[in-house]
């Protein structure tokens, strides 16, 4: 596929088909992930692969609890003093499939990258987990030149610590994200984006 082309093919999908994926495609996909940029040369990170219903259910417990317990209706249905923006209707449509997103998925990737834990006292300390943000995003793209598409769900708050110790994930590592790959399910609905507007995203010489 044509860069550009899997550039704009790349999505976030929550439905996947019931058909596994070569092993052969997804190594692609995890090499394409190691020619990503890195701030120390090291190339560091690792991957955890999950495949079976029982991995993924013992990994993802918090995240079925989290979106079992939450109410989509009333979530979109509040009273708001201003319309619903696209980015609430996208929540109340993704919460209640953070569990199936990756339960459904043939192939769950958990990239873990070296760093015990986050410091953002200055921008550039945060280098290894910037490197692994350059790494999803080349496996997002390299899944969508391959005709797939994923799912993603950042741990959050203590599930990140939660799943980190049940996958015995060594402690000077840490999750950025949880990646679902497989062939995207063609009925699933496309919810409005906001769409950016790069003239005026572009301030030549200075913010103006
Ligand atoms: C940093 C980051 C965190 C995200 N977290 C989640 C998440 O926890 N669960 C989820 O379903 N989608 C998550 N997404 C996917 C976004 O919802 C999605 O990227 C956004 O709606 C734009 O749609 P697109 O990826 O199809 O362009 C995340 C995306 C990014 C970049």
């Amino acid at each position: 596929m044509e860069f550009y082309e899997a550039i704009r093919k790349r999505r976030t999908i929550r439905e996947f088909l019931e058909k596994d994926v070569d092993p052969e495609i997804i190594k692609r996909i995890l090499e394409a992930g190691n020619q990503a940029p890195t701030w120390n040369h090291n190339r560091n990170w690792s991957y955890i692969i999950l495949r079976t219903d029982e991995e993924k259910e013992y990994a993802f417990e918090y995240a079925k609890k989290f979106a079992d317990k939450f109410d989509s209706e009333k979530y979109l249905n509040a009273p708001r003093p201003y319309p619903t923006t696209p980015a609430q209707k996208m929540y109340g449509y993704a919460v209640p499939k953070q569990f199936t997103m990756l339960k459904d998925a043939p192939w769950v990737v958990i990239p873990v990258f070296k760093c015990k834990e986050l410091d953002g006292t200055y921008v550039s300390r945060l280098n290894p987990f910037s490197t692994i943000w350059c790494v999803i995003e080349n496996i997002l793209l390299a899944a969508a030149a391959e005709g797939l598409g994923c799912s993603m769900r950042i741990p959050l708050n203590e599930e990140h610590d939660i799943v980190k110790a049940k996958l015995k994930v060594p402690p000077t590592y840490m999750i950025p994200v949880f990646i679902g790959i497989g062939y995207a399910d063609p009925n699933e609905i496309e919810l409005e984006q906001n769409a950016a507007d790069l003239d005026k995203q572009m301030h030549y010489g200075r913010w103006k």
